[in-house]
């Protein structure tokens, strides 16, 4: 099936809020625990005194274990600084957005004008960080971007900074890395939402560029819970191999699973994705199935520096060692770094949008992934993308980096 972008991407948000609304707690109360006087009353608006920080994110749903990853990359990183940034307080108010852009934007616009919050933050999901933009240039309040990777959400407004990862960042190494080694032709396989859109036509791009071919590109539901009828077809077009994204969570097991039972790798087809597929949380389950798929991404587990073990020791510390940070942690550990370093630039007195804005661009930080740096004339981040592959250590599964790709801006703009 060849889904059209334009039409799917409101049927796919109209099924998740169906899902979300017959199996969620309001998100009004959602994470109550967090809201600062249970959300219900004027809140303390931030003085000078106190960093408030929104922090928007699924936390329930189909996607609520990036809002978890996200939570506790931010509580790490202020675990890691005693709680505060310059001696001032920082308050957390968290609001569940369960995946959904208009449940996002009525809750953007109470953190904004209720709570009066110095930054907005999170935004696991493109359509979600797509629908809180305008609000942010309205308010001039700085929105950081903790995961979404479509490579216009930069464009949507000029208070948007982004520290995660953009998914032609990802992908071209990808493609590049494929033609050098051999593979000569791919079949596309993505989610049918902008990213997958991003991904699908910069892995084209780059790999034809290269000298391969893609075979055939089809899509899937952004929540899509069978992959069977999509390998089979990949099955029967025998590429040599095919390229995937779909969003971290729940639908990297769906698609290892079909890929397993339907035989990709006894018919000679490797799996090639961006690290999305086999995200740390997620690839333990996956098992056997995931060994050597080659991945490319901008953060591992496995990455070896002394950053990326404080960033591991202090997330266990606030998240417990059952859950193994992924890179979306990463991204609210780094942003809420980034965040704390405009603070500390910015000095005493009341948050200015404006200021803090201009004091995010060509902020460099050394993250637990690597070297990043925000650029100053499109506020999007660039940094190294490693090609990876799935290795046993151990007990646990890991992607393990292999070859790297340094500093590298999103080529989609
Ligand atoms: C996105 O919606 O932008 C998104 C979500 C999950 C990912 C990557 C991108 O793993």
């Amino acid at each position: 099936m060849i889904a059209k972008f334009g039409s799917s991407w409101a049927e796919v948000w109209l099924l998740v809020l169906g899902v979300v609304l017959s199996s969620c707690r309001s998100s009004d109360t959602a994470k109550t625990e967090a809201e600062p006087a249970s959300g219900t009353t004027p809140a303390a608006a931030s003085t000078a005194d106190v960093i408030e920080i929104g922090l928007l994110a699924p936390f329930s749903g189909p996607f609520a274990s990036l809002g978890a990853q996200i939570e506790g990359g931010i509580k790490a990183y202020l675990d890691t600084q005693g709680g505060t940034i310059d001696g001032r307080k920082v308050e957390l108010l968290v609001r569940d957005t369960t995946g959904v852009p208009d449940v996002a934007k009525r809750l953007a616009q109470g953190l904004i004008v209720r709570d009066q919050v110095d930054f907005l933050a999170g935004f696991a999901l493109t359509p979600v960080a797509m629908a809180v933009a305008p609000l942010a240039t309205e308010a001039k309040k700085p929105m950081v971007i903790m995961n979404a990777a479509t490579s216009s959400i930069t464009t949507k407004s000029p208070y948007v900074v982004r520290v995660s990862l953009t998914l032609p960042q990802v992908t071209a190494p990808l493609a590049t890395w494929a033609a050098k080694n051999g593979i000569r032709n791919v079949y596309s396989l993505v989610s049918d939402y902008a990213p997958g859109a991003d991904a699908e036509a910069q892995f084209k791009k780059t790999f034809e560029a290269a000298g391969g071919k893609v075979v055939a590109a089809d899509k899937v539901p952004v929540n899509n819970p069978d992959f069977a009828p999509f390998v089979q077809r990949v099955k029967d077009a025998k590429p040599e191999a095919v390229f995937v994204f779909v969003p971290a969570g729940t639908q990297g097991i769906a698609f290892m699973k079909a890929a397993h039972e339907r035989g990709l790798g006894e018919a000679g087809i490797r799996i090639i994705a961006t690290g999305d597929l086999t995200e740390d949380q997620q690839i333990d389950p996956m098992g056997d199935a995931a060994l050597g798929v080659v991945t490319t991404h901008h953060y591992s587990a496995a990455h070896t520096s002394p950053e990326n073990d404080v960033f591991k020791a202090a997330f266990a510390k606030v998240a417990g060692t059952q859950l193994r940070p992924n890179f979306m942690a990463v991204g609210g550990y780094d942003g809420m770094a980034a965040i704390a370093a405009v603070v500390r630039k910015l000095g005493p007195g009341k948050i200015d949008g404006d200021r803090a804005i201009e004091a995010f661009k060509g902020l460099e930080l050394t993250s637990p992934r690597g070297p990043l740096r925000i650029d100053a004339e499109t506020r999007d981040v660039v940094q190294t993308v490693y090609v990876r592959k799935v290795e046993k250590r151990g007990e646990h599964y890991y992607n393990v980096e292999f070859e790297e790709y340094p500093a590298q801006k999103d080529p989609g703009k």
